[in-house]
């Protein structure tokens, strides 16, 4: 297969907001108990938090994490979790069907936000709370003191305020499953007021409404419109969250799901304008796309077993196993955010550790990269600065969810602070290998620095304790710049970086 592209300089798409690498916690299942908080491990900290764990996201550069929902925080009270631990209430949490024992509650997560060198976004819960949360919530994490909240913050031992930026209003608020669902045009009012008691605060604080809880809901994107004609003005995002997967075993129409998403974005992009533009609003929201992640490979078995238990603490749930196809899709996806990178400024993996995640610890035992884990990193360290647009030339397919779509899959940043290039390249087809030539217009002397592949792997191998490194990335070879272009070979179902100065 013959791919002509071309990389240019001036060709920009938008400077990439960091947070675009951004990740998600929860608790529910072994996210937070026995993921990152485990007294008694042998790799436990002076806090009970995993060394090991910390580690591998310190590796992974996040820079920001959504706690402490999801589902579970349209019925959290955040006041369980301060004060003296043995006082803590343990409860029940309606979302999983599980006892919250409430041992790590806002202070212990900022000191594990900390360790890890990541940024804290709270969500309020505007499920069975409201208003009044809001308002208590942030004073409690960002005054500096002499009010109640702030003073009890600090009777807690923590003197100085978080200053805490970002802050998620509500979670999934269209979803039937959603504790406190509301209809859109309620929800919206009450994020509108939300939102302004945050801001009321301090008006750089940002506020991020829910969208819809994916692109298949009924009320999509009618529930976007009707959500921001209520709070545009005193909103910097709205969400979206996508989770993904290939029940039926038809891997192009997988990759296609990417093709998808980038719909989802457009769309959701329209109607901002048109709230925007009726509004004569002179303010700017953004998408926060704060949960996508791939989630499939025991979803129907864990709902089964959600429904049946009978509200353990901390159970094994949402542990999937990420396979070779999975960590090629989450390539894709990051790629597709990046190329809308004018849009989507936030984006969150959801989630982190043994939920749905890049990062498995077991309770007792190790702690492992899964596949994904791979093109996250890469994308995280390297893909920072400006977006490029790539053009490029070659064969495409049609398939369930999206026609036309490219076996090419490239996206490209330039630090222009570091005089760097980074190509993130995918060959999506299943025998072709792509004989590719890409221009690099405007970037002459480019040298190749970097290669690394993820390649020749069955679709389903998966890492897991006992071969941790099974599925990861190795020295690539067989592409080099000649005559101004980057060309050579990529080998089919194939994930390269490419890095030039
Ligand atoms: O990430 C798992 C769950 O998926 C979250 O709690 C919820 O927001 C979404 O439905």
């Amino acid at each position: 297969m013959k791919i002509r592209a071309n990389l240019h300089r001036e060709f920009r798409i938008g400077s990439i907001d960091p947070r675009l690498y951004s990740a998600f916690l929860e608790h529910m299942g072994r996210a937070i108990y026995s993921g990152i908080y485990e007294p008694g491990h042998s790799q436990a900290d002076e806090h009970g938090f995993r060394r090991d764990v910390l580690e591998l996201v310190r590796d992974l550069k996040i820079p920001a994490v959504r706690y402490p929902g999801g589902n579970f925080v349209s019925a959290y009270d955040w006041q369980d979790g301060i004060g003296p631990k043995d006082a803590r209430p343990v409860r029940l949490d309606l979302a999983w069907r599980s006892k919250e024992s409430n041992q790590v509650g806002i202070n212990e997560f900022a000191i594990w936000a900390e360790k890890a060198g990541i940024d804290m976004m709270l969500a309020i819960n505007l499920g069975t709370r409201g208003l009044q949360e809001a308002r208590e919530f942030v004073e409690y994490v960002n005054h500096p003191g002499g009010t109640a909240w702030s003073d009890l913050r600090r009777s807690h031992g923590v003197e100085e305020p978080y200053n805490v930026r970002m802050w998620c209003l509500g979670n999934e608020m269209d979803g039937p499953w959603q504790t406190g669902q509301k209809p859109a045009s309620e929800y919206g009012r009450l994020a509108n007021q939300a939102a302004k008691a945050v801001k009321g605060m301090d008006k750089t604080l940002e506020t991020i409404v829910c969208g819809s809880s994916n692109d298949q809901m009924p009320t999509y994107p009618e529930w976007e419109r009707q959500v921001l004609e209520e709070c545009y003005e005193n909103v910097d995002f709205i969400s979206l969250h996508k989770y993904f997967g290939n029940s039926s075993r038809d891997t192009l129409n997988y990759f296609g799901k990417i093709e998808e998403t980038g719909r989802y974005i457009q769309a959701i992009g329209g109607v901002i304008d048109y709230v925007k533009a009726k509004k004569r609003a002179k303010n700017d929201v953004h998408i926060c796309f704060d949960e996508w992640n791939v989630w499939y490979h025991i979803r129907e078995k864990d709902m089964e077993n959600v429904r049946k238990w009978d509200w353990p603490e901390a159970p094994a749930l949402l542990e999937e196993d990420y396979n070779f196809e999975d960590a090629l899709f989450v390539a894709g996806l990051i790629n597709e955010f990046i190329r809308r990178s004018d849009r989507v400024k936030i984006a969150c993996i959801a989630q982190l550790v043994n939920v749905i995640a890049p990062i498995r610890a077991e309770r007792g035992g190790p702690a492992w990269r899964q596949t994904i884990y791979y093109p996250y990193q890469f994308a995280s360290l390297y893909g920072r600065g400006e977006a490029l647009r790539v053009a490029v030339d070659g064969p495409t397919y049609d398939c369930r969810v999206a026609d036309d779509v490219s076996f090419m899959d490239i996206a490209a940043t330039h630090d222009s602070a570091a005089g760097t290039v980074s190509l993130f390249i995918l060959n999506r087809h299943l025998t072709d290998t792509a004989d590719i030539d890409m221009t690099l217009t405007g970037f002459a002397g480019a040298r190749l620095i970097d290669h690394r592949v993820m390649q020749g792997h069955d679709l389903r191998a998966v890492n897991g304790p006992d071969r941790p490194d099974a599925v990861s990335p190795q020295p690539g070879s067989g592409l080099g710049v000649e005559d101004g272009a980057l060309k050579g070979k990529l080998a089919p179902l194939s994930y390269h970086l490419v890095r030039l100065d």
